[in-house]
């Protein structure tokens, strides 16, 4: 892997742990992930994103994973991509973690108002921190029960998730480097809900073309947001932009958030 930005040139193997470590001095941090083809494509053309991925790409994938204390899903990419599995525990982030007063490994939160959610999955019953569920106050009663038993529930709102306040009550409770991988539907509302602090976009070297959505979906945002590239790497023709938003006035007046 190559560092394009900043210091090009320089030709040793990123620390890609330092190159993507959270910022200190802030109690919670929610950054992206997302993977797209070099014409904007978020899916292949099985309606997957694993197509778009590579051995670079995951190496990525598994150090933002090693350094969240949450890895934030939409339930949408539960059930099309059968998200069968929890984070597993890595050998190489066990001491760092430890040091952070992290779990061993990451717990998956997964949003969803409907709870169509199996919650007899794996991702459930097999997760070294135990799977969390952000949903809403009016959720169907019988899945509320269900999600209830299987893991950790937050609720955030009444009728559609409140990500301000799950963002919130997530950082609160001392997980606050929150990891999204999306998908595009919750990546949008993350951005509408002011608290998005950062992009890390894969761009897979092919072209698709089709109808796939991009890796934001959904009704437009009043104001567009801002980004500042923080880092461009390179390998096998993969970049890995880290992208800081900028427009960050509803994010930094979120409680809790330190700059
Ligand atoms: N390229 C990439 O990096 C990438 C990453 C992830 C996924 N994907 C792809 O994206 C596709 C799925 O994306 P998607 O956009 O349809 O699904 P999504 O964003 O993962 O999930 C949408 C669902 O999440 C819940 N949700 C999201 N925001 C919510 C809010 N504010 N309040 C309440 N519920 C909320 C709802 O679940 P309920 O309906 O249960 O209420 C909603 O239907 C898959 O094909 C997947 O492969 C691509």
């Amino acid at each position: 892997m190559r560092q394009l930005i900043p210091h090009p040139g320089r030709d040793d193997e990123p620390d890609l742990t330092a190159a993507y470590a959270y910022p200190g001095g802030t109690r919670r941090w929610l950054r992206a992930n997302m993977v797209s083809s070099a014409d904007g494509a978020a899916q292949a053309g099985d309606g997957l994103s694993s197509g778009l991925s590579g051995p670079p790409d995951r190496k990525v994938f598994r150090v933002l994973r090693g350094l969240a204390d949450v890895v934030m899903v939409g339930a949408g990419t539960v059930r099309a991509e059968g998200y069968g599995d929890p984070v597993r525990e890595r050998e190489e982030f066990a001491d760092a973690r430890a040091l952070a007063g992290q779990t061993p490994a990451a717990a998956i939160a997964v949003v969803s108002a409907s709870l169509d959610v199996d919650f007899s999955s794996r991702l459930f019953t097999a997760a070294v921190a135990r799977t969390i569920t952000i949903t809403v106050a009016d959720a169907p009663a019988d899945r509320l029960e269900l999600a209830r038993t299987a893991g950790e529930i937050v609720i955030a709102g009444t009728g559609h998730v409140d990500l301000a306040m799950a963002v919130r009550l997530l950082a609160e409770s001392g997980r606050g480097r929150i990891l999204a991988e999306g998908g595009p539907h919750l990546l949008r509302d993350l951005a509408a809900a002011g608290v998005l602090d950062e992009l890390c976009l894969t761009i897979s070297p092919q072209l698709r073309a089709g109808g796939q959505l991009r890796i934001m979906a959904g009704p437009e945002l009043d104001t567009p947001l801002g980004l500042a590239l923080h880092t461009l790497l390179d390998e096998d023709g993969y970049l890995f932009a880290r992208y800081l938003t900028t427009t960050r006035e509803t994010a930094s007046s979120t409680p809790g958030y330190q700059d």
